[in-house]
């Protein structure tokens, strides 16, 4: 897995930048913590034009056609402190994964990153025809003559939930109802957390079983390890490390409760730093926990602390609830997720 290392270690690269102002220069091979950096200004961005990626989920993600005013928060770009980050290129991510299935997998997060990768890389190569396909939870966008199909599984806990005679079981011990799924994919892009905290209507079982005992409910955090336990324990024993690569996309921070002035509405600019008590994430320290404890190399896109600045960057009243819901939890697109995708191409890179 080349320049691959484990959760919160920096990782190494080595990549030539192509910049407008100068000619190519070279980055020394160093150590640099691609998320340690900050939001920069750049009017190069957005990387893509939403009108021109007509499969875009508009209600969910295209803020500007739900009519979002402002347009400054489309204008930034992630500048991490020790290097510089090789400007997205479709064509090449195409023909460097030629023949082989990406899958995310995990919640509307996922779905989120998923929408963004396919229009990056449809803006890229607009001529490139591509079959956009869904089945079930399953959705498969796929460019034939590059052979390379992008996927999206919605599995909101990874685990699975069983309909049985006492209602909907969440089983933390069993990810047998999608494993198969998962089997001999080539990159593998889970998430997992925001379901998690769910209740009353909103949540999608009525008891949780672990080990031999069923309970009504159970502390979430407790819940939510030992499910990232049991998917780790088919990572280390199901997952062919030559063939496959395993990442995980790290905790997206929502700012819809919080302090007051947390609150995402009519924000349109970045924060520049982070409050004190909004820097950690409780999930966040016990997925690096599970990660760090695992047999196999699992890389964590640690988008964590970078989108907790982009306050921004949500739909807020331009989503899929419009003013009377706001959302405060997925992205706006064009907009952040993109750039999550540009350190997951920096991180794929060998
Ligand atoms: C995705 O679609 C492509 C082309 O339609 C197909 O060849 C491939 O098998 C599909 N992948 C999955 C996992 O369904
Ligand atoms: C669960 O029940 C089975 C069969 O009754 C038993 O063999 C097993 O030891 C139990 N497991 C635990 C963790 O208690």
């Amino acid at each position: 897995m080349g320049g691959f290392s484990i959760a919160g270690i920096a990782i190494l690269i080595s990549f030539v930048v192509a910049t407008q102002a100068q000619a190519q220069a070279v980055v020394p091979r160093s150590t640099c913590d691609i998320y340690k950096g900050k939001w920069v200004y750049d009017p190069s961005y957005p990387l893509y034009d939403p009108a021109k990626c007509p499969f875009l989920e508009s209600r969910e993600f295209d803020c500007q056609r739900n009519g979002r005013p402002d347009r400054y928060y489309l204008h930034f770009r992630w500048q991490p402190t020790a290097c510089n980050l090789p400007r997205f290129n479709g064509r090449e991510f195409l023909m460097r994964f030629r023949g082989q299935q990406i899958m995310f997998v995990g919640d509307s997060l996922s779905l989120n990153q998923w929408q963004s990768l396919t229009c990056m890389i449809h803006t890229s190569v607009p001529q490139a025809s591509y079959v956009n396909r869904k089945i079930g939870g399953l959705s498969n966008f796929t460019f034939p003559d590059y052979k390379v199909s992008l996927l999206f599984s919605r599995n909101a806990f990874l685990v699975d939930i069983k309909s049985e005679n006492i209602g909907r079981v969440l089983d933390l011990d069993s990810v047998e109802g999608s494993r198969k799924l998962w089997e001999g994919v080539d990159v593998l892009i889970f998430n997992s957390w925001h379901w998690w905290l769910h209740t009353g209507r909103q949540q999608p079982w009525d008891v949780v079983r672990q080990g031999n005992a069923t309970y009504l409910d159970m502390n979430r955090l407790v819940a939510y390890q030992k499910a990232l336990y049991t998917w780790a324990r088919w990572v280390n024993t199901r997952v062919d490390a030559r063939k496959t690569k395993v990442i995980f996309q790290g905790v997206s921070p929502d700012h819809a409760s919080g302090p007051k002035g947390s609150n995402c509405m009519g924000a349109k600019v970045p924060l520049h730093e982070l409050s004190p008590q909004g820097t950690v994430n409780p999930a966040e320290i016990v997925l690096q926990r599970v990660l760090s404890g695992m047999r196999k190399e699992v890389y964590l896109l640690d988008i964590t602390g970078l989108s907790q600045l982009r306050i921004d960057g949500h739909p807020s009243a331009y989503g899929i609830g419009g003013s009377r819901i706001p959302d405060c939890s997925h992205w706006c697109l064009p907009g952040l997720p993109d750039t999550w995708n540009q350190l997951l191409y920096t991180a794929l890179l060998p």
